[in-house]
């Protein structure tokens, strides 16, 4: 009896973030019924629209959905949106049959006490989250009676940046029905005027391509889409939405100068972005990891991706490798010029990279800046030139120096300030944060390289944005006496096809007028210039007044301002940090941006009795009781090696995590969509993974809230040995290099290879353990074979998991590591046999509800209760992240 709207929303992410969206399946179903087909289990959301207005390169969203309950009883209406991490929320609100219920910022802490404590009233909460991860998920539900509608409205606000030279801002659109008024909408005003601009999406297929309609000319750009309800079905007669996927807008402005300023309301904002000047030769050292923690794919990936921008460096440019396992290893003893003998060279060494032992970061970074160090005092690099270091790795020092505090002040007074430091983090098994801190305190930046099939893209697409220096060393200046609170003024590079922005404020707001003066160093001179702009200026400018939304410099200025805080927080400790936190807290509750530090609430008035609230949804997840299983006896060795802490995950899917010193369990559910792959078990160090995808029943029941989802296949991996064990309710497949075994449930098999053993224990349950690591024990559930609903399906156990390393990840994995808890507030909940309480975890509150979970592996056929503390919500609050962060595009 629910209905999602989902919506995703994604602005400016570049290409790579794609990993964090979720995955979703589309059954095309055909059906037919007139304006039937509008309404999705009672529910019919009749308009959706996005309404954007850019205005100097500062966005102002409004995602707006309407939706109507059509069904004769009350049902729950989802709103998803995804933004992405550099958006910053502003405004949400429902309006639910006429009245209107805003959002409120608070402090972090003090709107999460707001929303538990009228989530435990029993009352509608929505809580927006800014989650500090790459794309930030904002959910919230509401109950609506028959025949009432709600409308929902989110507000959020970003600077585009430029990048390959354009703007470039990005929408993802997947409203999960046929919306009936869907549209789309974007306005733009560039005071430059526009010199050019597209639109496309992902999902628009030849027949839709001119619903896109888009005009600019100007100062002002307009883009609208408005497919009607025919355009938007997957085929004719589907009542499925074909609108799943990205919609882009992409622009860039005209320059005749090489800056602009302008002055609104005693704020400036300064754009900087100088064209047709000649490329900076440049020095770059590549300083990759090779321990043995980076997989073969990775490394496979990291080859391909050097290859490639191999083949863009150019002949001025200089290069060199380092590669650090153990050891350090050059590839020649200094920088290289790029001719195409030494690329050719440089390629066959790169062919030749291969991973080794341990992880000596700090020996290969000295190493890089040694190198750099040398090139310019032997004058073997240009003078004017930009020297880059780029320093790409997937795990945590471990040989050499390994405190990543000291590392970081060794390598800070070794650059002091000449390089410029990227640091791209591998996969997940990283210590990014030091990543992150290294980069920034030496002029650069990190970024993370998801684990997926377009790593090396993601690699490549990093170095093509770095590998165009145009200036060195650019200062924008502006008078002290008549500006404050100017934000980042002074640049180690400007890179071809970006654009720098500074804003600040006028002491005296009744100023008009400011003179700036400019420098940077070119590949050939000095580049200084001055620009003057007096108020009147702009106001000429500004002449179309609809496009002002507000104050929007200040607002610019606030947005640069948080942002250059919360980063300037990463590199601060103490008292500088205290300041900067509280600094970027006060302007974050000022202009109501919802940021790392702030959260929004909305909170509907007491007293509506038909209003259920989110604080029910989990007695649903309860209700559902285990599939009937169909064998008796249990394994002999679970009895043998059981452990008195482990953790569990079992039928629909049930996980459960032991707490020893407190001899009682956590446990929490997954509601996902068959066929979605969980990461469940990911250690970096051992190169264990265990992934499981989750099937459904026989049959879609449609009057079940949430669809049973069990794991239908488990995925187990070692990356080091080249193994891969794939587990189904059928079979059991190994594989490794030189080739596939296959074994059935019926065997009886104890198989001993290298790294590996196997035992099968007839038609119930199989143990494997993978080198000296943790082992695991799959549970094989059989329903009779007639069953109208169930099919057969797996439950996975860990033995042993402490063996695993502390850097494990997954659904599970996160809890290998002895966790810790404390219960408050018992107090009876809506099941007056399941008490609610507020539960303490890593600092949070979490509401959790008493209850049981089934633990199969000594008795496979009934299941022992074994006693827990529910955590709702997927495990909102107790996992890492979100629980669609958990999800994987494949099995291994
Ligand atoms: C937030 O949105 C609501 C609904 O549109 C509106 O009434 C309210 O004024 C907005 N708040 C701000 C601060 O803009
Ligand atoms: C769609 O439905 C109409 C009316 O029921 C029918 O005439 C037509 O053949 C259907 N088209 C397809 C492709 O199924
Ligand atoms: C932090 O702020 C306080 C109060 O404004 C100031 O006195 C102090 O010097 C600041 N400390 C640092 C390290 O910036
Ligand atoms: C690969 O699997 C085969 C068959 O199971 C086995 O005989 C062989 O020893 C395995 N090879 C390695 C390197 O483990």
């Amino acid at each position: 009896m629910e209905s999602h709207l989902l919506l995703c929303v994604l602005l400016l992410i570049p290409a790579f973030a794609s990993s964090d969206f979720l995955v979703t399946h589309v059954r095309n179903i055909k059906k037919r019924n007139s304006d039937n087909d509008l309404v999705v289990n009672g529910i019919e959301i009749y308009r959706m629209k996005i309404d954007s207005k850019v205005t100097s390169r500062f966005a102002h969203n409004v995602i707006t959905s309407r939706a109507v309950n059509r069904g004769n009883i009350h049902k729950e209406v989802f709103f998803d949106v995804e933004l992405p991490k550099t958006a910053f929320i502003t405004n949400f609100s429902m309006t639910i049959d006429g009245i209107t219920y805003p959002g409120n910022i608070k402090e972090k802490e003090a709107a999460k006490q707001q929303y538990e404590k009228a989530v435990s009233r029993g009352q509608t909460a929505g809580l927006v989250k800014a989650s500090g991860r790459k794309t930030e998920k904002f959910t919230v539900s509401v109950n609506i009676a028959a025949g009432s509608k709600v409308t929902f409205e989110l507000t959020y606000e970003e600077l585009l940046k430029r990048h390959f030279g354009k703007y470039e801002m990005f929408i993802k659109v997947k409203p999960k029905q046929l919306v009936k008024d869907f549209e789309i909408e974007v306005n733009i005003f560039e005071p430059q005027g526009i010199s050019e601009l597209e639109a496309e999406g992902t999902f628009i297929t030849n027949d839709l391509q001119n619903v896109i309609k888009k005009s600019f000319s100007h100062k002002k750009g307009h883009i609208s889409f408005k497919p009607t309800l025919d355009q938007q079905r997957t085929c004719e007669n589907c009542s499925q939405s074909l609108l799943d996927g990205d919609f882009i807008v992409k622009y860039d402005v005209k320059r005749t100068t090489p800056d602009n300023l302008q002055i609104v309301n005693g704020y400036f904002v300064h754009f900087f972005a100088p064209t047709n000047l000649p490329k900076l030769p440049k020095n770059v050292i590549f300083i990759i990891d090779i321990s043995g923690s980076m997989s073969g794919r990775e490394i496979e990936q990291t080859r391909e991706a050097l290859l490639k921008i191999l083949d863009d460096i150019k002949e001025d440019d200089h290069f060199n490798f380092i590669l650090f396992g153990s050891d350090v290893h050059i590839w020649k003893e200094t920088l290289i010029k790029a001719t195409p003998e030494n690329l050719d060279e440089a390629r066959k060494f790169v062919r030749s990279i291969d991973t080794e032992g341990m992880t000596n970061l700090y020996g290969g970074i000295m190493k890089g800046i040694d190198m750099l160090n040398a090139a310019h005092e032997g004058n073997l690099v240009p003078k004017r030139s930009a020297s880059i270091i780029i320093m790409l790795t997937d795990g945590q020092p471990n040989v050499g120096i390994s405190n990543t505090q000291d590392i970081q002040t060794h390598v800070k007074k070794a650059i002091e300030g000449k390089y410029t430091l990227y640091n791209l983090g591998f996969g997940y098994g990283v210590d990014y944060n030091f990543l992150e801190k290294m980069a920034l305190e030496n002029k650069g930046l990190a970024r993370r390289i998801y684990p997926d099939s377009d790593s090396a893209l993601q690699l490549q697409g990093f170095y093509d944005e770095v590998s165009n220096p145009m200036l060195l060393d650019v200062e924008l200046n502006y008078p002290e006496n008549e500006i404050e609170d100017v934000t980042k003024n002074s640049f180690k590079h400007f890179y071809d096809g970006s654009e720098i922005v500074v804003a600040g404020r006028f002491r005296d707001i009744n100023q008009n007028s400011l003179t700036v003066d400019v420098k940077g160093e070119g590949a050939n001179d000095v580049l200084s210039f001055t620009t003057q702009q007096d108020k009147e200026q702009t106001a000429e400018v500004f002449q179309e007044q609809e496009y002002i939304f507000g104050d929007f410099i200040e607002r610019l200025w606030a947005y640069l301002t948080i942002e250059q805080l919360l980063e300037k927080r990463i590199a601060a400790t103490g008292e500088e940090k205290e300041n900067f936190t509280a600094k970027a807290l006060d302007l974050s509750l000022k202009y109501k941006f919802v940021t790392p530090l702030t959260s929004m609430v909305v909170t509907k008035p007491e007293g509506n009795e038909n209003q259920a609230a989110i604080a029910d949804k989990p007695t649903e997840a309860q209700a559902r009781g285990a599939p009937i299983v169909a064998q008796a006896s249990p394994a002999h060795y679970v009895h043998a090696s059981s452990p008195t802490w482990y953790t569990s995950v079992d039928g629909d899917p049930h996980f459960i995590i032991s707490v020893p010193q407190k001899e009682d369990a956590i446990c929490f559910n997954i509601n996902e969509n068959p066929g979605a792959v969980l990461s469940l078990i990911n250690d970096p160090v051992t190169g264990i993974t265990v992934n499981g995808e989750l099937i459904g029943d026989k049959k879609v029941d449609n009057d079940a809230k949430i669809q049973n989802t069990y794991f239908g296949k488990l995925g187990i991996a070692n990356k080091h040995l080249d193994i891969k064990v794939t587990v189904t309710p059928e079979k059991i497949t190994i594989q490794n290099e030189t080739g596939k075994t296959t074994f059935t449930w019926l065997d009886s098999v104890t198989l001993k290879q290298e790294g590996l053993t196997l035992i099968i224990n007839k038609k119930k349950s199989l143990m494997l353990s993978m080198s000296s690591s943790a082992s695991f024990v799959i549970v094989l559930h059989q329903v009779w074979k007639k069953h109208p609903l169930h099919k057969d399906f797996l439950g996975l156990y860990t033995l042993e998991s402490h063996k695993l390393s502390a850097q494990t990840q997954g659904l599970l994995g996160q809890f290998f590591h002895p966790i810790d808890f404390t219960i408050l507030e018992i107090h009876s909940g809506s099941d007056p046999k399941k008490p609610d309480a507020t539960m303490i975890f890593k600092n949070k509150e979490l509401i959790v509800t008493r209850g049981w979970q089934k633990d199969y592996r000594r008795d496979p056929e009934h299941g022992i209760d074994i006693p827990c503390w529910f955590v709702h919500n997927n495990g909102a609050g107790l996992i890492d992240g979100v629980h669609t962060d958990y999800i994987v595009s494949s099995l291994f």
